[in-house]
């Protein structure tokens, strides 16, 4: 027998009376009613509804990274939820094409009313940049106006808060340094990708120097190429320079958890490898959804204030335009494809490896 639940009606389920009653325009409650401000009010809250679920996403998703051990169905369930994130950026990235449909004549009508508002203090976008990995530090110095020098008290604990926890950069960097396929019996993955790399270098030096048909200073400018090819692999094959290189802010991935992600790229085709492989780009994915988030939104605000600064008090434009590289969380997986070798240039796995990273039923 199933429990009898007490009906249960639509609105109030939705608590609509709150929710369609909390659309207040300032330019109407002074007298000087402008209509655009219901589009700006209604377009801002819809965006905070879809923080909040993005939030619960990640939040869900950090729960799942935080144990010890990440089985193969939380796995599953991460990249299912991280690829709800990314369908609902897609949505903000083109709901600002209903913003746009006001002009900037309009925003006039109502924008000195709401000084010193501004997306700047929304809570839960800072939350989503924290929670995903942001770090104060990459935004320091830059910003006219600190993000958090507006926010309310409350808001600034909330924050401060969700710094104490994990991130999930933090906890894909630890998940990923457990990666148990770095070394098996029989194959040491860093070793036989060193000596991938340097046959495949090696052999693209013997193609320019016997190549009859370059100049002596064209073969100069290949071999000059090359080089600085030969540097760049250099860099994520040295623990030494990688450690440099991440003490100055060029990387920020740990060594091990490098490696382990790119075995996880070289080897995806590998049955066991691909569910990680389909997460890591998932990342990878949210990152540039949310670079695209800012740089269309920075255009919408210089269309719609020109170079004026924010009511947020930031220069405005020029602000927003420096957040989309700058707060990227994911760069260290971007710069994965420059250390890709060719499937054919990848060493063969020994059978019990290959074994071990697939799941073969025996045929009868
Ligand atoms: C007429 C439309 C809009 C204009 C003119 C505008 C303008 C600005 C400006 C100038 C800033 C920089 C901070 C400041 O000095 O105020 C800013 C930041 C921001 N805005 Fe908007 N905005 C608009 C719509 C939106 C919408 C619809 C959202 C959705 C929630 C939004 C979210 C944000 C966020 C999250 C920031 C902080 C970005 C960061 O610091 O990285 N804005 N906005």
């Amino acid at each position: 027998m199933s429990k009898a639940f007490p009906p249960v009606e639509y609105s109030e389920y939705l608590k609509l009376d709150r929710l369609l009653g909390s659309q207040e325009p300032k330019s109407a409650a002074y007298g000087k009613p402008a209509h655009d401000e219901m589009l700006f009010i209604v377009v801002h809250q819809a965006y905070e509804l879809w923080f909040k679920q993005i939030l619960h996403e990640l939040d869900s998703v950090r729960a799942l990274f935080r144990q010890d051990s990440v089985d193969e169905r939380s796995i599953g369930t991460a990249v299912a939820r991280l690829q709800r994130v990314v369908e609902v950026q897609k949505l903000l990235i083109d709901q600002l094409r209903v913003l746009e449909t006001m002009t900037p004549l309009d925003f006039l009508d109502f924008r000195d009313f709401l000084v010193p508002a501004s997306g700047f203090q929304s809570l839960q976008f800072r939350l989503i940049e924290n929670k995903l990995g942001l770090r104060p530090d990459a935004r320091a110095g830059t910003e006219r106006t600190a993000p958090e020098a507006r926010l309310t008290p409350a808001a600034r604990d909330a924050l401060a808060a969700s710094r104490g926890e994990p991130s999930l950069f933090e906890l894909v960097e630890k998940w990923l340094e457990r990666t148990p396929f770095l070394e098996s019996p029989g194959f040491q993955f860093w070793e036989s990708y060193k000596a991938a790399v340097d046959a495949m270098l090696a052999s693209d030096r013997w193609t320019i120097e016997t190549n009859p048909t370059l100049s002596a200073s064209e073969r100069g400018v290949q071999l000059a190429e090359l080089e600085l090819t030969e540097k760049g692999f250099a860099a994520v094959l040295d623990e030494a320079t990688h450690e440099r290189l991440r003490a100055g802010g060029r990387r920020r991935l740990s060594f091990r958890a490098t490696q382990a992600a790119l075995l996880i790229h070289l080897y995806r085709d590998q049955p066991i490898l691909h569910l990680p492989f389909l997460f890591l780009t998932t990342l990878v994915d949210i990152d540039e959804h949310l670079a695209t988030w800012r740089y269309r939104h920075a255009l919408m605000v210089h269309r719609m204030i020109g170079a004026k600064i924010g009511t947020g008090g930031s220069s405005g434009h020029h602000y927003l335009l420096g957040t989309v590289e700058r707060n990227k969380v994911f760069t260290d997986l971007y710069n994965l494809s420059t250390f890709l070798i060719s499937r054919s240039a990848l060493p063969t796995l020994p059978p019990e490896v290959e074994r071990r990273l697939g799941f073969y039923y025996p045929r009868e």
